[in-house]
């Protein structure tokens, strides 16, 4: 199971971990992960200058947004699952 920690800090949520969490929760039902990933929010990950931040197992990802979650989904999330 792979755990992936959304920051929902005051920080992060300004910086829009709302719709990152909703945009998770999408790609993780379009390529039926819900059995392999465990997804919950966290609260401040120590990288607030640098947010949306997000912890996959014990690595933290720092600035994702809207626009590049494609991306990090891609290299952080299904390239590590295959
Ligand atoms: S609020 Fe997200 S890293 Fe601090």
């Amino acid at each position: 199971m792979m755990n992936v920690n959304i920051c929902v800090g005051s920080s992060c949520h300004i910086k829009g971990s709302h719709d990152i969490i909703q945009l998770a929760k999408e790609a993780i039902t379009k390529y039926n992960l819900e059995d392999k990933i465990n997804l919950s929010a966290a609260f401040c990950l120590g990288k607030c200058t640098d947010g949306v931040s997000i912890k996959v197992n014990d690595e933290i990802i720092c600035g994702v947004s809207k626009e590049n979650f494609p991306d990090f989904f891609q290299s952080n999330i299904l390239s590590k699952l295959q």
